[in-house]
């Protein structure tokens, strides 16, 4: 179990995004081939941005680091817009050298959402676990799809999304209706085996969870 919790508290978002890839890009260094865990939505995306700019800038050297994502809706095309196959894409993968064959995601076009969750666990196991997990938390405490009533045990799993988290995501899509009411998500066990977790935290509306 992990016992040590640091927190750091920076003035705004930018200084959190600066300070979180630079956690990150010290961990890299210290192991390029290590397992990295990512996450979608918007809280990470200033992190992403500040990653891309040390890649570029200071050549932060992706090539041998392996990827696990946390989520996907399902069903859910890869190239769909919203899918986070294509968030990881344009946000963060497409602008640093990692190796495609090197990144992972749950499988949102799988014919068998559940075999594809218990195929994703066993990846994950089968590279030792993640070795730094990157996490946003939702305003009502949710951490991927696992809503806060999950257990600790719980394994990647196929979930159906709750109605506060539909109204919540909808804001990146055209409309209620076009939101997936389904996902794909790495479960608290495999998140809570992860050697370091950095959960990123942002915005009044969170202040509370
Ligand atoms: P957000 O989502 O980063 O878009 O606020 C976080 C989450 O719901 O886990």
């Amino acid at each position: 179990m992990h016992s040590n919790i640091n927190l750091l508290i920076e003035p705004d978002y930018a200084a959190m995004s600066r300070k979180a890839a630079e956690v990150f890009a010290e961990a890299l260094r210290e192991r390029p081939e290590g397992v990295f865990g990512f996450a979608t939505g918007g809280t990470p995306e200033g992190m992403y941005e500040n990653l891309i700019r040390m890649h570029r800038e200071n050549g932060l050297d992706f090539s041998k680091m392996n990827a696990f994502n946390l989520d996907e809706y399902y069903p859910i095309k890869q190239n769909d817009s919203q899918s986070y196959y294509y968030f990881m894409r344009e946000k963060l993968f497409s602008h640093v050298n990692v190796s495609p064959g090197h990144t992972h995601i749950p499988n949102g076009e799988a014919s068998d959402p559940a075999a594809e969750c218990a195929a994703y666990d066993r990846e994950i196991e089968t590279y030792g676990g993640v070795d730094l997990q990157i996490l946003g938390i939702g305003a009502n405490g949710h951490i991927g799809f696992n809503e806060p009533s999950e257990s600790f045990t719980s394994r990647t799993n196929y979930v159906a999304l709750t109605e506060i988290t539909v109204q919540s995501n909808s804001r990146f899509f055209e409309s209620l209706e076009q939101v997936p009411r389904h996902a794909l998500t790495m479960g608290i066990r495999p998140i809570m085996m992860s050697g370091q977790i950095m959960l990123l935290c942002s915005g009044a509306s969170k202040a509370e969870i």
